[in-house]
């Protein structure tokens, strides 16, 4: 066995009748970023919620810090207090401060008190650059700024692994940079993430493997200098060449 921190092995997963992921392997090491790339509808979310058993695998294997996520709640509890979570739409209550927002799961997962997890909280928002918006609701900011107190929200619980869902993608181009540039700053943290993101330039640049999936399967992977720049399947090609043309015109 080996000692990654994430192993997923086999995992076959859908909606009803409907096979959406058709047969996953993949391995992430303690501190590496993998990036998971693939047109809409190949499953890619439905990856990352199979995780933290958000939807129940069909079958396959999923082990975290050796331990096999499975219904048990107390295992359901310990997986989702070391796994942080970013959501394709940002989902922050509404009702609640941003203060509110990114300490209550220190005080739900980790039972710590209401003032400790709030002096937490506020800390990991002044890491972010985002002090300042404690005191506001949701509502009261931009797309970019709620996305990054979600990221906020995310880390507050200090996760081994942190999970992303195309954290750019509900956003405005001009309201990305932010959002990207906050990436940055969390990927220099040592800590284990798998994103999913057609940001290529942060692929490129902070990724140490690209994972690309279509139809439930990985077509390929490697290095992600490696896939990105001399990608060896026609099926990774033609979509990197879409994606950018895309984002060029
Ligand atoms: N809750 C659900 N119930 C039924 N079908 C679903 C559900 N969620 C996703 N699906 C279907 O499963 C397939 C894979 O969806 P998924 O959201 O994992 O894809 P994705 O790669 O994340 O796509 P996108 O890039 O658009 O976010 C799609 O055909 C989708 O319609
Ligand atoms: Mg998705």
């Amino acid at each position: 066995m080996s000692g990654d921190l994430l192993q997923i092995s086999g995992l076959r997963a859908g909606y009803e009748k409907v096979e959406v992921l058709r047969g996953i392997d993949i391995n992430v090491k303690r501190g590496e970023k993998v990036v998971i790339l693939g047109p809409s509808g190949s499953g890619k979310s439905t990856l990352l919620k199979c995780i933290p058993y958000l939807v129940k695998p069909w079958s396959g294997e999923i082990r975290i810090n050796g331990l096999v996520v499975n219904p048990d709640p107390a295992i359901l509890r310990r997986i989702r207090a070391s796994i942080g979570f970013v959501f394709q739409q940002y989902n922050l209550f509404p009702h609640m401060t941003v203060l509110r927002n990114v300490a209550l799961p220190l005080e739900l997962s980790k039972g710590m008190s209401r003032r400790e997890a709030e002096r937490i909280a506020q800390s990991v928002l002044d890491m972010l650059g985002l002090g300042e918006l404690a005191g506001k609701y949701p509502l009261e900011l931009s797309g970019g700024q709620q996305q990054r107190a979600a990221i906020a929200r995310a880390l507050a619980i200090d996760p081994k692994l942190l999970l992303l869902d195309e954290p750019t993608s509900a956003l405005d181009p001009e309201l990305r940079y932010e959002v990207v540039e906050t990436l940055y700053q969390v990927a220099k943290q040592g800590r284990a993430m798998l994103i999913v993101t057609h940001e290529l330039d942060f692929a490129e640049a902070a990724a140490d493997r690209v994972v690309f999936i279509d139809e439930g399967l990985i077509v390929e992977e490697g290095d992600a200098r490696e896939v990105l720049e001399r990608p060896k399947k026609e099926r990774t090609e033609r979509f990197l060449r879409r994606l950018r043309s895309r984002h060029s015109g």
